[in-house]
């Protein structure tokens, strides 16, 4: 009899002692043509197993319901899935309930499932359970650096479905540093001139990929800070003479976007009317970390910026930047969201903050009445080393699968109405450290399943030894995809 073995780990699961055939005469029954949900699931399942698996409005071996008048037991994301030895039914009040009820009779089914292309010899059995499921927080996110190391279009989408399979609901692409600007924008070629970027095309791709998926693609454009990239190409836009260069070293640079200049800001405009069209996401991310100030004491027109709008010091003027932006994306019905050094001189009105020097700066924006996702370096950088050791790969510092697994979002002293302000958890993946796809691999995996975990299962049924248990077995899914992963100790001894 197989088991039942989903990460994250489901609300509640009662399996009864039998299983469920699939055959070549599977077919799905959707709420609509071309419903999302079930064009994937019959995407999953048509190149492994080599059946037609029509689509159809209604009835299906396969059902997909959605129920309105449900709604409210669900919740926006949640799904109910039975599968007896007659068939499959997935119930949700909402599309996004249904696409995570396909991810995990994904996981139900055998790990040959994942396969590129028809293998023979399968049995396509599951077994006959009853799935009840919500998720603990509504942003559930994974973080890719393409700046300091670039990563190919299939490698983004190749992460995007696994961010799907966890049913993780964003993912924050962080496409410009000092080391590199990843995203054409067509009024300002020479940022992409010189480095290797996704075309406009095929950053919508990407989006329409994720929204396939039930994914948002909140880009990230930093701003005052880590900004070489843009002043090698546009020194007019520094503080300073030029020339620059796009770093050759990591680190936090002192050339910055020049902010007393109204010139820089209608640039950042401009680049961003550009961003919006391309994603429709409604939080958009504008960095604010780590931009040193040094250049802004020294520079007459940001000085002089400072005087004019009557503010304390160069911390008000970041606060003053980010608050321009914040007012941007307000007027076009977007959401801002940045780094917690947005704190620093006041936080913008309608800012969500990410926490990542720690939880402080969460609790600090959760306690003034802002949002905030939770994202702290000691925990869920998946850049860091996963046990100490010259020869281990990662860097700055260590955090094991189980400190990670271990990190609860709600913050122990924080009120009920703070912790309503935490909208979730969300795992990034700095690239300095490696440059190939499987470089990459071995840091997210298996830590970017506990990350899951965290956002969607409560904190009151989440066990570190069982979720090893359950890796093992979604483990034996990535083997299939050919998707490297750390062997961690923790997981199998
Ligand atoms: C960050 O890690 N600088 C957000
Ligand atoms: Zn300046």
């Amino acid at each position: 009899m197989p088991s039942v073995n989903i990460i994250p780990r489901p609300t509640l699961v009662a399996s009864a002692s039998n299983v469920l055939h699939l055959d070549a005469d599977t077919t799905i029954g959707a709420p609509e043509a071309e419903h999302p949900a079930a064009v994937l699931l019959a995407a999953y399942l048509r190149g492994p197993t080599g059946w037609t698996v029509p689509v159809q409005v209604g009835a299906g071996s396969i059902q997909l319901l959605r129920d309105g008048s449900r709604a409210q037991d669900f919740g926006a994301e949640g799904y109910q899935l039975d599968a007896t030895p007659d068939g499959v039914c997935i119930v949700a009040g909402e599309d996004a309930g249904l696409f995570w009820g396909v991810q995990s009779l994904r996981q139900l089914l055998p790990a040959a499932i994942e396969a590129r292309t028809t293998v023979t010899g399968v049995d396509w059995t599951i077994p006959t359970v009853h799935i009840e499921d919500r998720p603990r927080f509504s942003w559930r996110g994974g973080h890719l650096d393409v700046s300091r190391h670039f990563f190919d279009i299939d490698f983004v989408k190749g992460f995007i479905d696994l961010l799907a399979l966890h049913k993780q609901n964003v993912f924050h692409w962080h496409l410009t540093d000092d080391h590199g600007w990843r995203l054409q924008i067509e009024r300002y070629p020479e940022l992409t001139h010189e480095s290797a970027s996704y075309t406009q095309a095929e950053a919508r791709s990407v989006v329409a990929y994720a929204a396939a998926r039930g994914i948002t693609v909140v880009p990230e454009i930093e701003l005052p800070g880590h900004a070489l990239a843009v002043l090698a190409a546009y020194p007019e836009f520094a503080c300073a003479e030029g020339p620059f260069h796009a770093a050759t070293e990591w680190g936090v640079f002192d050339d910055v976007f020049c902010v007393g200049n109204d010139a820089t800001l209608a640039f950042l405009r401009h680049v961003f009317d550009e961003v919006l069209e391309i994603f429709p996401s409604r939080f958009i991310h504008v960095g604010g970390d780590e931009c040193p100030k040094t250049r802004w004491q020294q520079c007459p027109k940001c000085q002089a910026r400072i005087q004019q709008e009557g503010l304390a010091n160069e911390d008000a003027l970041q606060s003053w930047t980010i608050r321009q932006f914040d007012k941007y994306l307000a007027d076009r019905g977007r959401r801002l969201v940045g780094w917690d050094e947005i704190l620093e001189g006041g936080l913008a009105p309608g800012a969500t903050v990410m926490s990542w020097r720690g939880v402080e700066g969460g609790l600090e924006a959760a306690r003034a009445g802002h949002d905030v996702v939770m994202t702290p370096q000691t925990h869920v950088y998946l850049d860091r080393k996963h046990y100490e050791g010259d020869d281990e790969p990662g860097r700055l510092s260590v955090s094991s699968l189980e400190n990670c697994y271990g990190f609860d979002p709600t913050i122990a002293d924080m009120t009920i109405t703070e912790a309503q302000h935490v909208l979730g958890v969300q795992a990034n993946v700095w690239s300095e450290g490696f440059d190939t796809p499987a470089g990459a691999e071995v840091m997210i995996w298996p830590r970017m399943s506990a990350v899951a975990e965290i956002g969607w299962t409560a904190q009151a049924d989440r066990n570190f030894a069982d979720f090893t248990g359950r890796f093992r077995h979604l483990a034996q899914r990535l083997d299939v995809m050919g998707v490297a992963y750390y062997r961690d100790r923790a997981v199998w001894g």
